[in-house]
């Protein structure tokens, strides 16, 4: 590959954004700047346009079994989605078995990837059964895996943690350098809510979200944070969805404690009132924690303003409508939790939060890449324009108009929550390592093409 350069664009990093070229060479890029004389093989114009570092997210679920099934994209599917939102990079969770060690668990994901990833990725474990694997977590490290996840949801299945694992896992994963990750909600309060909605008859898809009050979503992210304080542990809150969870990490930010939070953007478009659709149509809103009251929106679009929320991923966790969603049409508690939104992500973000005067598109750059990058061990490699970075570059077309319907998404589901929803503002053009992946609606990546990334978790102060 010879040298390019990107010409006649503004670069958007998350500190600022400045009029200025970006010569690439080598999948890296080599030089930011004004009047750059390199002799060029090729000139790519992006007057007009805004150029960012590529998207990172932290937060997908490819190929992944759960809810008695599995999620409908796969690697070819849901990178593809992810790329058409101006991805370059994803971290997914991989599933320890419960009678696995978390090495399984990671070369089955590297099956799983390979040959089929359209951007770069690395792998969290999900862990099933601590008492089998914590001699293995400060392994991670060796395999390129810098985080785990722990649940305090989903009583009843093998994800689901006690306490006393969740604590250990953290005493563990300090010691190991790895971070931990949590899902927050009590799990004892929502199973026991579930138990008698149903036995009260209550079975439609709105009880989804009745059973999984605010409240317990708060109580578990103190909870963990407050575990985590005794562990001395850093922490990362995964998928914040309302004001009450958000309080306590504001407040152990203001006592100095490292936790670092992540919202979706399903939060900030859905609310309950879609659980309640008519015919079943509320089940394509189900995921965990659930679509909020909106009044929640404003707290969490001041919680990303002032930093207590970090990164922005889209816990992209796709099932079909049809032989997945409607295994629950009897049963809400079997509807497989989880929406697609990868490809949707940036666009929410800009059309809501940077149109709508909310965000900075600085800090639309910080939450989608550089944060990413920090939190999730991949910096100064991914997440910034910037010499010696990977050429992972986003040509964003700040007068891109879409309307997102079921038939120009990308992914494999037959339904999208975003149906006839407009965006104003996408990627017109994305790089990964200096090759365009993605232009204008077509996806131009090969199957195969994204690479592993070692990660490394470094306690960034964000
Ligand atoms: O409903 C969701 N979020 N499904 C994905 C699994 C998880 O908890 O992140
Ligand atoms: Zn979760
Ligand atoms: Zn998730």
């Amino acid at each position: 590959m010879g040298r390019t350069i990107f010409a006649g664009g503004t670069v958007v990093t998350a500190e600022g954004s400045f009029d200025a070229d970006v010569l690439v060479e080598d999948e890296k890029i080599v030089a930011v700047g004004t009047d750059l004389s390199y002799e060029v093989a090729e000139t790519i114009d992006v007057s007009g346009k805004l150029l960012m570092p590529g998207f990172i997210d932290g937060h997908t679920h490819m190929d992944m079994p759960f809810g008695g099934t599995v999620t409908a994209d796969d690697w070819a599917t849901g990178t593809a989605a992810a790329l058409a939102g101006g991805t370059t990079t994803i971290v997914d969770f991989s599933l320890q078995d419960v009678d696995g060690s978390l090495g399984d668990a990671v070369d089955t994901w590297h099956e799983k990837a390979r040959g089929k990833a359209l951007v770069d990725y690395g792998f969290h474990v999900a862990i099933t059964n601590l008492a089998q694997v914590k001699d293995e977590i400060s392994r991670l490290p060796e395999l390129g895996v810098s985080s785990i996840k722990i649940f305090m949801a989903y009583k009843g299945t093998p994800l689901y943690a006690e306490d006393a694992d969740l604590f250990e896992a953290m005493q563990i994963a300090r010691e190991a350098g790895v971070l931990v990750m949590v899902h927050a909600e009590n799990g004892d309060v929502v199973a026991k809510l579930q138990e008698q909605a149903l036995a009260a008859g209550n079975t439609d898809p709105v009880y989804h979200a009745l059973t999984r009050p605010e409240e317990a979503e708060a109580e578990a992210t103190n909870r963990a944070i407050q575990l985590a304080e005794i562990a001395g542990a850093p922490l990362l809150v995964v998928h914040v969805s309302c004001a009450a969870a958000l309080e306590p990490i504001h407040r152990a930010h203001e006592l100095g404690q490292t936790v670092y939070a992540e919202t979706c953007p399903q939060y900030f478009v859905f609310s309950v009132e879609d659980l309640r659709k008519p015919g079943f149509e509320g089940a394509k809103y189900v995921c965990s924690p659930p679509m909020r009251e909106k009044w929640n929106r404003e707290p969490l679009w001041r919680g990303l303003q002032l930093g207590d929320l970090q990164i922005f991923g889209s816990d992209h966790c796709a099932f079909n409508f049809e032989g997945q969603k409607d295994l629950g049409r009897n049963d809400f508690t079997k509807i497989p939790n989880g929406c697609p939104g990868a490809e949707e992500r940036a666009m929410v973000l800009w059309t809501h939060g940077v149109l709508e005067g909310r965000v900075s598109e600085n800090q639309f750059v910080a939450v989608l890449a550089t944060n990413q990058a920090k939190v999730h061990g991949l910096y100064p490699r991914k997440g910034m324009l910037a010499p010696g970075s990977d050429a992972d570059i986003v040509v964003w077309d700040p007068m891109l108009e879409t309307t997102a319907t079921v038939a120009n998404r990308h992914g494999n589901v037959d339904y999208t929550p975003y149906e006839g929803m407009d965006f104003h503002g996408g990627p017109s053009e994305v790089y990964v390592r200096g090759n365009l992946a993605y232009k204008d609606g077509d996806v131009i990546a090969e199957h195969g093409s994204g690479r592993f990334v070692e990660r490394n978790f470094t306690h960034p102060a964000i």
